[in-house]
C-alpha cells in the first residue's frame, strides 16, 4: 500500500485505505447509519446521529488554539498537520451530513476548499457515495455559508456548486449579482445577527436534518448562545500552537459560559491514531439555552 510523506497508508484498495482508528471508549446504544464496511473499518465501528442534529467537528491543538489568526490561510490543516486520520473523519462526518454549515470568516480564511467528503479524503470517495446513497442523501451535502455582511470571496470554488447563502437584507443587497450562478441567497433576518434558529428551520424545512458545521468560533458562539448545538466532534492534535499578540481563538468565540452559563457535555466515544485523539461530546444544553434566543442582537 501506498503511503504519504508522514508514512501513513493512503492508497490500497478500497477496503482498506487507512489503517484503523482505535476505539477507546463509545457510550452504548449509539445511533448507526450502517457505514459501509471500508468506512466502518477505518473508523473503528458504526456510526449514526439522532435526527435532527446539529454537530460540529473542530480540529485543536493541545493548548486549545484552533485559529492561527487572520494572516494564516488554512489554520485547520496547519493544526492538524494535515492528518490523514483526521481528514477521513472530516470526510466521514461531512458523507453524513445533509448539509454543511460555515460561517463567512471560515470561507474567507480557507481559499480554494470545498466542504465536501471526497475533497479532505478522495480515496474514500467510493466508500462515501455508497454511505449517501444508502442514507437517501444528495451527492454532496449542500454548503450553507452565513453572513450577515454579505462580504463574500464570491470568486471562492465552493460558492460555484448549488451554495446557500443565508443573510441579512443588508447582504443579500451587497451580494447582488456577484455570487455565481448554481449558489442561491435566503434572507433571514436584518442586523449583524442571524437567529440561526430561523436558518436552521429552513434548511430542516427543505429536509436538511443531518447539520454538519465546521464552524468557526464565531458562529460556534452563535450556535451554543441559541442551544442549537447538539454534538461536538473534537480531534486533538498532538501540537502546542502558542499565544503571542496576535489573537488565536479557542473553539467559541463571541459568548462568555462559564461561570454562570457552563455548558457541560458528556463523552460519547473516543478514538485514538497515534498521538491524535477523536472525541465525540453530547452537549447536555442543547435546547436548553432557549430563553436566551431573544438576547442574539439582531
Ligand atoms: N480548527 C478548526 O477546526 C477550524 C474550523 C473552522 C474555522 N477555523 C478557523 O477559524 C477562523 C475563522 O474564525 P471566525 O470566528 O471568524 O469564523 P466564522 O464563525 O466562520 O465566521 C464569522 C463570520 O460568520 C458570519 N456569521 C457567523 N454567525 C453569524 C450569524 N449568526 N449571523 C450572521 N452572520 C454570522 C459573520 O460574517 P460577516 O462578517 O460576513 O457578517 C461573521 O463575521 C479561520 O482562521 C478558520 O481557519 C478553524
Amino acid at each position: 500500500m501506498a503511503e504519504d510523506s508522514t508514512g501513513h497508508s493512503v492508497g490500497g484498495t478500497q477496503t482498506a485505505f487507512l489503517e484503523p482508528l482505535e476505539l477507546l471508549y463509545e457510550e452504548a446504544g449509539q445511533p448507526r447509519f450502517d457505514l459501509p464496511p471500508a468506512l466502518a473499518t477505518a473508523y473503528g465501528g458504526d456510526l449514526g446521529f439522532a435526527l435532527p442534529c446539529v454537530y460540529a467537528n473542530f480540529v485543536t491543538s493541545i493548548d486549545g488554539v484552533v485559529a492561527l489568526g487572520p494572516e494564516y490561510p488554512s489554520s485547520g490543516s496547519a493544526i492538524s498537520g494535515r492528518e490523514p486520520t483526521d481528514r477521513f473523519v472530516m470526510g466521514v462526518l461531512r458523507a453524513c451530513a445533509d448539509a454543511v454549515l460555515i460561517g463567512a470568516g471560515t470561507l474567507r480564511a480557507t481559499p480554494g476548499h470545498q466542504w465536501t467528503p471526497d475533497h479532505v479524503c478522495p480515496q474514500a470517495a467510493p466508500a462515501f457515495a455508497e454511505l449517501r446513497r444508502n442514507l437517501r442523501r444528495a451527492a454532496q451535502p449542500k454548503l450553507v455559508v452565513v453572513t450577515a455582511s454579505g462580504d463574500l470571496p464570491t470568486e471562492h470554488p465552493a460558492l460555484k456548486s448549488d451554495a446557500l447563502v443565508a443573510t441579512t437584507v443588508e447582504g443579500a443587497r451587497r451580494l447582488e449579482g456577484r455570487l455565481p450562478p448554481a449558489s442561491t441567497t435566503l434572507t433571514a433576518g436584518e442586523g449583524s445577527v442571524l437567529r440561526m434558529a430561523d436558518v436552521l428551520a429552513v434548511l430542516h424545512a427543505r429536509g436538511h436534518t443531518a447539520v454538519l458545521t465546521e464552524g468557526g468560533p464565531h458562529l460556534i458562539g452563535n450556535l451554543l448562545r441559541e442551544g442549537l448545538l447538539d454534538e461536538l466532534f473534537l480531534t486533538t492534535s498532538p501540537v502546542l500552537a502558542g499565544r503571542a499578540e496576535t489573537s488565536r481563538p479557542g473553539l467559541i468565540t463571541g459568548l462568555e459560559l462559564l461561570p454562570k452559563q457552563p455548558a457541560w457535555a458528556d463523552l460519547i466515544s473516543a478514538r485514538r491514531r497515534d498521538s491524535y485523539l477523536f472525541l465525540r461530546y453530547r452537549l447536555r444544553s442543547s435546547g436548553a439555552r432557549v430563553g436566551l434566543r431573544s438576547e442574539v442582537a439582531m
